[in-house]
């Protein structure tokens, strides 16, 4: 019985890599219009949001590709017993390389069956999502042939599918990393001081493609769907291709070419996910949009455009009052609302940052702008810092201020991200000590409203409780202060 079954496991496993995207080549001669009407599982929206999937997600973030700042423990395991923290692992790649192929695997082993398991999946369903958005790197599918990397997560995506469509959620497999790297982010596997090194061989854009129709076909075969039906709901090509760095035509060529593969290798009319690659809302308003033809009845590419949004990533936007932080949200929720004319669009994702505090989330060995830290201390405006970080992920020093500050943020977008395009995911679920990007324990401490739709602060895009004068700003106490409070107060009573 048991070699029957394992029989049977080893001819879906090889029917399903047998076509490993070799046999056919990027295929110039179909015509993409023939691909411009797809039907699609969930229904088209282009403007009409009333009729389609509305997305309430989250990621399982740093699960099946690493980021230093999720899971320091796994990191820090890395520094030689020297104790030279130069020589630790800064990124999944040199995770694999510090410890060599047998010790990551071992590790990365133990991560993949801890880190996320059945209950977390039945947990998120009943926090009220309807989907997850799963990063992974290329690796788990095929490597460049000096890749240190180890395979194996493909193993535990599938598990991870399994487990949704029992509890009813739908997934989006989302590409995080492809050879060379799309950004120079540790995110993507491979840190290269925030330079990509995608585009530098045509070998690199040649793997991404091959990667892709490995998962068209195996995640988008009719044998899939006969087994999990739309569970699948969507494969994001490349997740933040750093536009501003890369070669943008190029980009848009490797778009149209995974479209085109996706519907060739895949049975099924997936959505398929093009990040912005960091360009505004409405750059991508003429890529495959096929819209106007039939008032009512649209052409249909089933595509859908994913933005991220974060304020944290420079002193700018750092050293705002809370009310302009609120403002950025309509602002930006409305570009990307005009933007739904042409295509469906969701903010995929975004945290709960007011700070970029969390330890090592501007890269391992990197400081905080709020700090004013290495490298972010010769900028003009962070010659004086904006506050201390010390205890960012230390629950009880958090103060009224950032608690309601908090709140109110996640509230604002999640009635802007609801109301004027398809939807939402948040970065990320779970982490090992950060706070601001932890979905599990913003709902514990009820800074993330449970149900979604409860509101303490923001109804109709507006905050019913403003804030008022000096404490617009965000100015949490540091340690110092904290234990003055405590003396002060252990002195008055
Ligand atoms: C996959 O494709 C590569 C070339 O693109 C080829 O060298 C390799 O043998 C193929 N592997 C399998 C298992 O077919
Ligand atoms: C390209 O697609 C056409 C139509 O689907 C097919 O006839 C042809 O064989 C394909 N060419 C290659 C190189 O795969
Ligand atoms: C593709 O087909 C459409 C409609 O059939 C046609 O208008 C268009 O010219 C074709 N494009 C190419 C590049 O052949
Ligand atoms: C995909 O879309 C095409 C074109 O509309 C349609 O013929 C086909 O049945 C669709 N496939 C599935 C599995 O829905
Ligand atoms: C939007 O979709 C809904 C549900 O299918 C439909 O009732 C409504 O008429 C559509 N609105 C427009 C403007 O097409
Ligand atoms: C990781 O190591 C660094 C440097 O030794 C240390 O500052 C930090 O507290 C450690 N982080 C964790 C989560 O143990
Ligand atoms: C720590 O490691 C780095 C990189 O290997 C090396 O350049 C440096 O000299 C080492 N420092 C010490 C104190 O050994
Ligand atoms: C890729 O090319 C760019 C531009 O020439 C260069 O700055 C970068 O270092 C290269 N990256 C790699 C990994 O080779
Ligand atoms: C971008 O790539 C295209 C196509 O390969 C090429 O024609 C163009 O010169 C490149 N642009 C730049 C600025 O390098
Ligand atoms: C995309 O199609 C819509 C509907 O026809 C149109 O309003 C919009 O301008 C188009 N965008 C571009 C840039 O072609
Ligand atoms: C798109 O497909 C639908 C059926 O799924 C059909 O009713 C409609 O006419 C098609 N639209 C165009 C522009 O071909
Ligand atoms: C923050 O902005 C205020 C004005 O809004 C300015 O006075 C202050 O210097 C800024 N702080 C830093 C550290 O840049």
């Amino acid at each position: 019985m048991i070699s029957f079954w394992c029989l049977l496991l080893w001819i879906t496993t090889t029917l399903a890599f047998s076509n490993n995207g070799s046999s056919v080549q990027s295929n110039s001669t179909v015509n993409i219009t023939s691909f411009s009407n797809v039907s699609s599982p969930f229904g088209y929206t282009n403007g009409n949001t009333s009729n389609s999937f509305h997305y309430r997600g989250v990621a399982l973030g740093g699960w099946l590709l690493l980021e230093p700042w999720i899971t320091p423990l796994l990191f820090n395991a890395t520094i030689p017993a020297s104790g030279n923290t130069s020589e630790m692992a800064v990124d999944e790649y040199t995770f694999c390389q510090v410890l060599g192929k047998d010790e990551a695997l071992k590790r990365l082993h133990n991560h993949w069956t801890t880190f996320y398991n059945e209950s977390d999946i039945q947990d998120i369903k009943n926090y009220g999502f309807n989907m997850v958005r799963v990063p992974i790197g290329y690796w788990a599918f095929e490597m460049l042939p000096d890749d240190p990397y180890v395979p194996g997560a493909r193993e535990y995506l599938d598990k991870v599918i399994n487990w949704l469509h029992k509890y009813d959620l739908k997934v989006w497999i989302d590409v995080h990393g492809v050879p060379g790297s799309q950004n120079g982010f540790d995110n993507s596997g491979r840190f290269l001081n925030n330079t990509p090194g995608w585009q530098n061989s045509t070998e690199n854009i040649d793997l991404s493609h091959r990667v892709l129709r490995k998962i068209y076909t195996r995640y988008g075969s009719s044998e899939f769907y006969s087994q999990y039906g739309d569970t699948i709901l969507g494969i994001e090509v490349v997740n933040e291709p750093m536009g501003p760095k890369l070669n943008m035509t190029q980009v848009a060529d490797f778009y149209e070419k995974s479209y085109k593969d996706a519907r060739v290798y895949s049975d099924t009319n997936n959505t398929i996910v093009f990040h912005d690659a960091f360009q505004p809302a409405g750059y991508w308003d003429p890529f495959l949009n096929s819209t106007g033809s039939e008032p009512g009845r649209l052409k249909n590419y089933n595509i859908l455009i994913d933005h991220h949004h974060y304020e944290v990533f420079s002193a700018g936007e750092l050293n705002s009052t809370i009310s302009t932080h609120l403002n950025n949200i309509r602002n930006y929720a409305m570009g990307i609302q005009r933007e739904e004319q042409s295509h469906p669009a969701v903010v995929g994702e975004w945290s709960a940052a007011l700070t970029d505090c969390t330890p090592w989330l501007n890269s391992v060995h990197f400081g905080t702008r709020w700090e004013g830290t290495f490298p972010y201390t010769n900028k003009p405006i962070n010659n004086k810092y904006l506050g201390k970080c010390a205890n960012i992920n230390n629950w009880d020093t958090w103060s009224k201020q950032h608690k309601r500050f908090t709140r109110k943020y996640i509230e604002m977008q999640l009635d802007q991200y609801e109301s004027k395009m398809n939807g939402w995911i948040f970065w990320t679920y779970k982490t090992e000590n950060s706070i601001e990007w932890d979905f599990k324990k913003l709902a514990k401490y009820e800074l993330f409203p449970q149900p979604f739709s409860k509101r303490q602060y923001i109804v109709d895009g507006v905050d019913t409780k403003p804030e008022t004068g000096a404490s617009a700003r965000l100015t949490p106490k540091d340690s110092v202060t904290v234990l003055m409070v405590m003396l002060l107060a252990v002195f008055l009573f």
